[in-house]
């Protein structure tokens, strides 16, 4: 008798001696269940740590991929990581992430409920606007991110996020508060917390965006 066959008939013996016993369902095994919006995001985090697939990898100290919650009902989106973040390897925590964190907390939320991710997981050197070959190569990460945690609403941040998600030739002025489409999910577009510094007589439009994200929130 080959293995295959002795390991067959050991089987139909444990089936026969369950059902002898008047077991007639038994759970699925570790292994055959599909893998949590936990794995799955760990897994794309170690893709991203090993891409190649544009030059910002040689100048990067850390990948950023990701803060937050994988079972986010909300998921904001920023341009890139900047200094700070690519030496935390953490999206969002120098100046413009401390806005950030606070206009999360003016929604009645919490920073570590929400996901927060980025168009780029590798800082662009000075912090320069990202390239459109730079953005092209990392899209399918932040899809990806997307398509595992399917928040019930995206709000993305700037100029930069908004055209990766929406098409080049939109403008942050044009679309921002406006609620867009994104494969079923609510997105709105706001200014981004780096603008808001610099600018800050713009955060009441973004204020009114952010109330626009929440009103979506509870109605769904
Ligand atoms: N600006 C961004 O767009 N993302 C960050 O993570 C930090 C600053």
């Amino acid at each position: 008798m080959s293995e295959k066959q002795r390991l067959f008939r050991a089987f139909k013996q444990h089936l026969e001696g369950l059902s002898a016993l008047g077991v007639t369902a038994v759970p699925r095994g570790a292994e055959s269940e599909a893998p949590s919006k936990l794995q799955r995001l760990a897994e794309l985090a170690h893709e991203v740590e090993r891409c190649r697939r544009c030059p910002l990898y040689r100048t990067r100290t850390h990948a950023v991929v990701s803060d937050g919650s994988p079972d986010a009902r909300l998921m904001f989106v920023g341009e890139a990581p900047g200094r700070d973040e690519d030496l935390q390897g953490k999206p969002f925590v120098g100046a413009a992430g401390q806005l950030l964190t606070k206009m999360i907390q003016a929604m009645g939320l919490r920073r570590e409920d929400v996901y927060i991710c980025n168009v780029l997981k590798d800082r662009p050197p000075a912090n320069r606007t990202p390239e459109p070959e730079e953005i092209e190569a990392c899209l399918p990460f932040l899809r990806a991110q997307i398509a595992i945690v399917q928040p019930s609403v995206i709000c993305v941040l700037g100029a930069v996020a908004a055209k990766a998600l929406l098409g080049p030739h939109v403008a942050i002025t044009k679309v921002r508060g406006h609620v867009a489409d994104y494969g079923g999910i609510p997105l709105v577009p706001t200014y981004h917390p780096a603008y808001l510094l610099r600018n800050p007589d713009a955060k009441r439009f973004a204020w009114v965006d952010l109330k626009k994200v929440k009103k979506l929130l509870n109605d769904r």
